[in-house]
């Protein structure tokens, strides 16, 4: 459907300013029904994902302490910066695929002492041909007590995933000692003393592998469960309560693998209802790859579309998972994670060893932003979302190459967005015209999502129209707007984006929305992100 005519004359009103609004009658309809909350949204939504793969560890992450680089005991400053004030609340880590190759052993002990091993990713074509480097080689500089001072730096919880394809349950354990055992009470406490933390860590989050069924140790269903149980029986657990995670489905466009969470879960109860008592939640990994080319810099209108019809997938994937889960778990007690999402694009290397990289355009800002709307409808049955992932990779909020550093488009979603994180989601309805694209496809015209904490109520909406504004009105059903800032976040060319040459092509833009009441009228820009924090009355 075509968006009414009249909007071509409201596109003054839009290039005028960075906040427009409109007198004109209403294109759609942004309804908050502030008296039905959803859930409480885990800040946890927004966690993020490193693994050691490409340049995400070396040198995304870890640049040493006698580089010139400015680092806090070896880790990027600026990276550390940028992360405080997103509240990153959880990062998960070693891998991804690289974490059923690892043995967390040769991460411990004096770096200097520690050994170098063949990368878990060494073998792909694009590595083969970089020359020998620690992504090639890993020399094991960055290990446990290394990723726990980055948290700690960060103010980020950790989260932990285990190898179960190539190391036993016996393995699994003495990690969780290292990490977790009171202050001077075995071996491996003292190792962890002598890395620098006499105190535990305390980490929580425990991965039971990471895609089983595939690079994990293409496990069936079944045979997973059986490993699950072993890992996750009897681990020291020194008074915590320790959240494990079940490694769930990856997920596609084509199949979303319900048969996996249904098999692993079946399996489970089968030995004892009472297992589900040790599975925290069940993560689903789900990547929106590119059309067309691939590239992630070059697309027409149609493949823009694609792109975030193809992450508005993950809308069906949340509940159809949550209800296989309630099959078996009538409860709920069970969560649901997504501890890999994201655009993947084809990469677009800033050196021979980077893997999977590529720059972030406008196009992923709005994936992120419709991503992260789309876990906050579903606050309820989500406990954790770990965008993949954190730096010079897939989906990426930062660039970092030796001395340069640059935040991306998505890097400011996140920062957009930390004002829902610990708010109670509400219903929001949009009704907007559809567009329409490609063979006979449609996608919504405005999509987004809502909280509150106390009086302030957060509404971030997703305006994916290339080209056109969306006249809308808002409505706040049982409440009224006394004042509102806004935020929005958006470029003149849909292709737009950050990088080292040109860091703020993309910046939010943030003022005074001067609108009140229960009801008023907001312009969408097109191709945007927009955040409306109202006071309420
Ligand atoms: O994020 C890159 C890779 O994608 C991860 O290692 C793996 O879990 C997934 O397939």
């Amino acid at each position: 459907m075509k968006r009414r005519e009249f909007l071509s004359t409201t596109l003054a009103v839009a290039a005028a300013g960075w906040a427009p609004r409109s007198a004109q009658a209403s294109d759609g309809l942004v309804e908050v029904l502030l008296g039905e909350p959803i859930g409480d949204i885990a800040p946890e939504l927004h966690g993020q994902f490193t693994e050691h793969i490409g340049e995400v560890v070396y040198d995304g992450i870890w640049v040493g302490e006698n580089s010139k680089i400015p680092n806090l005991g070896g880790i990027r400053k600026a990276l550390v910066d940028h992360l405080r004030q997103l509240r990153v609340p959880v990062i998960r880590w070693p891998g991804g695929c690289f974490a059923d190759s690892y043995n967390w052993r040769d991460g411990v002990g004096p770096r200097t002492q520690r050994p170098v091993r063949t990368n878990f990713w060494d073998n792909t074509t694009q590595l083969c041909q970089a020359p020998d480097g620690p992504q090639k080689y890993d020399p094991n500089t960055f290990g446990t007590a290394e990723f726990m001072r980055f948290c700690q730096l960060c103010g980020s919880k950790p989260y932990v995933a285990a190898n179960v394809r190539s190391l036993t349950p016996h393995d699994f354990d003495e990690w969780v000692e290292y990490c977790n055992s009171p202050a001077g009470s075995t071996t491996l406490a003292q190792t962890r003393a002598a890395d620098g933390s006499p105190e535990p860590y305390n980490v929580l989050y425990w991965g039971i592998g990471n895609e089983s069924w595939g690079c994990g140790g293409d496990f069936r269903p079944e045979e997973y469960a059986v490993e699950f149980r072993r890992f996750t029986s009897w681990v020291p657990d020194y008074g915590l309560k320790l959240r494990f995670i079940g490694s769930g489905p990856g997920a596609d466009m084509r199949d979303p693998q319900v048969s996996w969470t249904r098999g692993f879960l079946e399996n489970l109860v089968a030995k004892s209802p009472q297992l589900l008592a040790r599975l925290y939640g069940l993560s689903m990994h789900y990547y929106c790859g590119t059309t067309g080319k691939g590239d992630s810099l070059e697309y027409t209108p149609d493949e823009w579309y694609q792109m975030l019809g193809q992450a508005d997938v993950m809308d069906s994937l949340v509940p159809q998972h949550w209800l296989a889960l309630g099959e078996y778990d009538k409860e709920h007690k069970v969560k649901l994670l997504v501890d890999e999402w994201g655009a993947w694009h084809k990469t677009t290397p800033l050196g021979p060893s980077y893997l999977f990289n590529y720059v972030p355009s406008l196009r992923d800002a709005l994936v992120t932003a419709l991503t992260l709307d789309i876990f906050n409808r579903h606050a309820e049955k989500l406990a954790m979302c770990n965008d993949a992932q954190l730096v010079n990779n897939i989906n990426t909020l930062f660039l970092a190459r030796e001395d340069r550093f640059v935040a991306t488009t998505i890097f400011h979603v996140f920062d957009m967005y930390k004002s829902h994180q610990g708010g109670r989601s509400l219903r929001l309805v949009c009704d907007a015209p559809g567009i329409s694209y490609g063979a006979g496809k449609t996608l919504w015209g405005l999509a987004g999502s809502a909280s509150l904490q106390g009086k302030t109520l957060v509404v971030t909406v997703v305006n994916p129209h290339a080209s056109d504004p969306c006249v809308a009105e808002v409505s706040l059903r049982g409440g009224a707007a006394k004042s509102a800032q806004v935020t929005v976040l958006t470029a003149p060319d849909i292709h737009a984006h950050n990088d080292f040459d040109n860091p703020n092509s993309v910046v939010p833009k943030t003022g005074p929305a001067g609108v009140s009441g229960p009801r008023f009228s907001w312009t969408f820009q097109p191709a945007s992100v927009t955040k409306l924090e109202i006071a309420l009355a």
